[in-house]
């Protein structure tokens, strides 16, 4: 078993996936994952639909006119919502839900990748907002922030190595 800072390092984005199926159980720990993530105040902000009819998925794989394609292929689409009732950071606590279940869906043998909903959609102006959101029957109030397509590796990337980290980003003490 790989430790954490492995697991954050084999991590990649995967965007082709064998067509074998998840198990029940598979997806339950993606459920029981999705409900540890935290939220500010505890306040449980995010909402998940775990969509894994294939119809579906190839109709969120037109969500938006770039950048999406590839979720038709993928065995589960996880859509990450947050209740904006409940906070004003509802987008930090569902992109934080979605790094958790990255990791978690790595540590299980499972490929992800995001897909940013928020703000995007098709230059003619429809919106993945509204797209999704008639989809999938969304209520009032709760806004997509993106898809995390998840399905068994059919492609590998090379980890990443301490030589290849940008470690220009990090800065010690001050700026
Ligand atoms: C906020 C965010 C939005 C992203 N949106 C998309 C997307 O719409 N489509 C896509 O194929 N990948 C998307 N990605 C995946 C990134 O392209 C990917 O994480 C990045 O290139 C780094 O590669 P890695 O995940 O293999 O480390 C997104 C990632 C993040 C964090």
């Amino acid at each position: 078993m790989e430790n954490i800072i492995e697991m954050m390092a084999a991590r990649r984005s995967c965007r082709k996936y064998t067509s074998e199926p998840l198990t029940a159980e598979e997806i339950k720990d993606l459920k029981r994952a999705a409900l540890m993530s935290p939220t500010s105040k505890n306040c449980h902000s995010w909402e998940y639909v775990f969509v894994e009819d294939k119809e579906v998925i190839e109709k969120l794989s037109k969500s938006k006119e770039h950048g999406a394609s590839f979720v038709s292929g993928a065995t589960l689409a996880i859509v990450i919502f947050g209740n904006t009732s409940k906070t004003d950071v509802w987008v930090e606590d569902a992109a934080i839900a979605s790094a958790m279940l990255m990791i978690e869906a790595h540590s299980m043998g499972l490929g992800t990748c995001y897909v940013q909903l928020k703000g995007r959609g098709y230059s003619d102006g429809r919106t993945a907002k509204d797209i999704v959101k008639e989809l999938l029957n969304v209520p009032e109030g709760v806004e997509p922030l993106c898809i995390l397509a998840v399905g068994r590796p059919d492609e590998s990337h090379r980890p990443y190595t301490d030589d290849r980290l940008e470690w220009g980003h990090i800065h010690d003490e001050r700026f």
